[in-house]
């Protein structure tokens, strides 16, 4: 079923650098997920959705989402080894932007010589709603298959609910583009109040009134992060802001997953794209923002690490499950401090290791920060 379009763009149009950079996260994170899913012993299927798929190419020829996720699965050094059915579940309202989508997948194939059998794709020219239901409705009892729900909307007419429904089975994540900027300028317009209530899957988003513009964001955002870790029952929530060529927020992207290998994966990603915090890319600067790349602030992190463990004896393993799982940090980040630590004899290493300065996951460390 076609739908009108909603948006002022054409049906393909100039691929944005937050774009870019959405895409680069996507892909570094698919490289890893795959393998992963393909290796993992038990269960025939992984199944890869993307929502809001788009045409499948921008308009100086660079691949759209789908075509970027189908390249990581079978141009994959590996694919051949992965005795699995990975499906595609691609969903686009738009008529012509889904032919082009078509067109594009068409073309893909065509390059590698056609498509392998155990990959599957299923397009649909429909509503991103109405596919996740039909999908939850078509499983009846069953659960779904472990998958990767990539949830990229223009807009906000996207109800938790459904993303929550949809990957509430063990090993399903989602990456949910959280678009703030649209959020933010409808946020208490009446005719949107109900779409708005179901993105936020409460009318707490309303309580953002009337706050001023920095304490809004960090409302609206924190408040989608809960909603997500308590609907989708999600224990990991981790996020990434784009910054557009205004130097205001476009939009940001949310992972939720069950999974610290996950995160371990998802993060390493983000700190590849903003070195310095992990947490934002801005259009304004291209993610080059000076000549030399200014070293992470870890103080927040040591003070983190204090709160929780200092005068305790633990193993390596529970800070690092701490600082992946909880913190925006990488495990590189809290060496870098325990061996801070360690020098200034704020930490006493009682054994799980082999060599100064190290901190395998099994060395016990008692915290005796002053
Ligand atoms: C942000 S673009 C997707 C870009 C694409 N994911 C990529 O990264 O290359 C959003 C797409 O969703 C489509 N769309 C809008 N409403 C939709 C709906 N309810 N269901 C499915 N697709 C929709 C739009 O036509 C548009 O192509």
């Amino acid at each position: 079923v076609a739908t009108t379009r909603t948006d002022k763009l054409d049906t393909v149009w100039p691929l944005e650098d937050h774009t870019a950079a959405k895409h680069d996260i996507l892909r570094g994170y698919l490289n890893a997920w795959f393998p992963i899913m393909g290796h993992r012993p038990g269960g025939e299927r992984v199944v890869y959705i993307d929502g809001f798929a788009g045409p499948g190419v921008y308009a100086n020829g660079q691949p759209g989402s789908p075509i970027l996720a189908l390249r990581c699965l079978v141009d994959h050094q590996h694919f051949d080894r992965w005795k699995k059915t990975f499906t595609f579940v691609f969903v686009e309202n738009d008529k012509d932007r889904f032919e082009s989508l078509e067109a594009e997948i068409q073309r893909f194939w065509t390059a590698r010589g056609g498509k392998p059998v155990n990959v599957r794709i299923m397009l649909r020219n429909a509503g991103f709603t109405d596919v996740a239901d039909e999908i939850l409705v078509g499983l009846g009892k069953h659960r779904l298959a472990p998958t990767f729900a990539f949830i990229d909307p223009f807009g906000f007419r996207v109800p938790l609910d459904t993303v929550a429904r949809l990957v509430a089975f063990p090993h399903c994540e989602v990456f949910f583009n959280f678009m703030f900027n649209r959020v933010n300028q409808f946020l208490t317009a009446p005719q949107v109040g109900e779409h708005m209530e179901a993105l936020f899957g409460t009318d707490r988003c309303f309580d953002a009134d009337g706050l001023d513009a920095d304490a809004r964001e960090a409302y609206l955002l924190s408040l989608y992060g809960e909603q997500l870790r308590t609907a989708a029952q999600m224990p990991y929530v981790h996020r990434f802001t784009m910054i557009g060529p205004q130097n205001k927020q476009v939009c940001t992207l949310f992972y939720g997953t069950r999974s610290l290998v996950g995160v371990r994966k998802m993060k390493e990603e983000l700190w590849k794209i903003d070195p310095v915090g992990g947490g934002y890319f801005s259009d304004v600067t291209c993610g080059m923002a000076t000549l030399f790349t200014p070293d992470p602030d870890l103080t927040p992190l040591r003070r983190g690490i204090i709160g929780r463990f200092n005068t305790k004896t633990v193993k390596v393993a529970d800070v690092d499950d701490y600082v992946v799982g909880a913190t925006p940090f990488l495990p590189r980040h809290y060496k870098a401090i325990l061996r801070t630590f360690e020098e200034l004899g704020q930490i006493e290493i009682l054994g799980g290791r082999k060599q100064r300065f190290k901190y395998p996951s099994g060395t016990i460390v008692r915290f005796c920060v002053p």
